[in-house]
């Protein structure tokens, strides 16, 4: 059986960082895409020279073109500009929005059954670009965000509490943005609703921090934003699909129905993600305070979305 071809386009820090944990994973193929010239051929020789010492098989092609990437299982959209500090998402959804239709168009005539994963910011918005241009079903398309933000929140908890992270379970939802919602109802530290261990106060600065978690990082660095963590949460989406694992993760995808205010967008929710993509919205109830907050949050995805229509994307 040969393995799944995995592209990524966009082979600049997520793109790379995707390209490499996906080939220290040891379950597909990858080819990096850029239009940098002999950039991502660079970072795929690089990344084939590592094979041998890390003990991984999987074959890393870089290319500026899209014959390469025909046939692929998963195309990952990572291209665009990230964010500058004091430049928020939604200052990249111009600029953005048109290198997501491109490299879509492109990759979908030479991969026609494929899933795509978004990455590009401002997320929500850039995930119904790559839908509305790809002509896939809805189930096909999903960005990722949701478990990048969520393992940030996840992160706090266990540095407050001085426990593993792997015991700290929670969900964000919501858009990619300050609105985004961490539920602290549903999340748990080895089964133990948190809100019996963190006091309310404390648990409220681990929200915050959470929303502004990217800016953190883009404060920090100056040049660029996050990419170790939003690469290890592409590569898990990928892995749920490639291995058919069927996890349940926050994910930007199609709402119908199920949560207040989310219709029609595509907006962080719980989904079951396998072979076939996105099998299933999860519903949780949500208090009505979530609810009202999931709803806020989407309206803003709302309005981007309405911008990415108006300015002809
Ligand atoms: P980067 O600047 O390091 O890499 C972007 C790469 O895209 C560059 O190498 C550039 O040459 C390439 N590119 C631009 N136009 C292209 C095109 N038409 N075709 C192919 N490649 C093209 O940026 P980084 O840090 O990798 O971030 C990429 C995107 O991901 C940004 O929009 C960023 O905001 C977003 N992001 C989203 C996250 C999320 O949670 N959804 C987390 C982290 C980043
Ligand atoms: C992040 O949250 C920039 O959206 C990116 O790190």
């Amino acid at each position: 059986m040969s393995r799944k071809k995995i592209s990524v386009i966009g082979a600049g820090n997520v793109g790379a960082t995707t390209a490499q944990r996906l080939a220290e994973k040891d379950f597909c193929d990858v080819v990096l895409v850029d239009i940098l010239e002999g950039m991502p051929q660079g970072k795929a020789l690089d990344l084939m020279q590592s094979g041998p010492i890390c003990g991984y098989d999987s074959m890393v092609t870089g290319t500026n073109g899209y014959e390469e990437t025909a046939g692929s299982h998963i195309v990952v959209i990572t291209s665009g500009l990230p964010r500058k500090p004091g430049m928020s998402r939604d200052d990249l959804l111009k600029v953005n929005a048109g290198i997501v239709k491109d490299v879509t168009l492109k990759a979908i005539a030479k991969s026609p059954d494929c899933i795509i994963i978004v990455i590009s910011n401002p997320l929500d918005a850039m995930t119904y670009v790559a839908h509305k241009h790809s002509g896939l079903p809805a189930n096909k398309v999903m960005g990722m965000a949701g478990i990048l933000d969520s393992a940030r929140f996840r992160c706090f908890i266990a540095m407050e509490l001085e426990v593993s992270v792997t015991d700290v379970t929670a969900f964000v939802l919501g858009g990619h943005g300050d609105t985004m919602v961490p539920s602290t109802r549903y999340t748990t530290v080895a089964g133990i609703p948190v809100e019996d261990l963190i006091p309310g106060p404390k648990l409220e600065s681990i929200v915050e921090r959470t929303r502004k978690g990217g800016g953190e990082i883009v404060a920090l660095l100056k040049t660029g934003s996050a990419y170790y963590a939003p690469a290890a949460a592409a590569v898990q989406m990928c892995e749920s699909i490639v291995l058919d694992k069927k996890m349940i993760l926050p994910c930007a995808v199609l709402s119908s129905g199920k949560y207040d205010g989310c219709d029609g967008l595509f907006v962080g929710l719980p989904a079951k993600i396998g072979e076939g993509g996105v099998e299933e919205v999860v519903k949780f109830r949500l208090s009505e305070d979530e609810s009202a907050a999931l709803s806020k949050s989407a309206g803003e995805v709302r309005m981007l979305c309405e911008a990415v229509d108006r300015l002809g994307f």
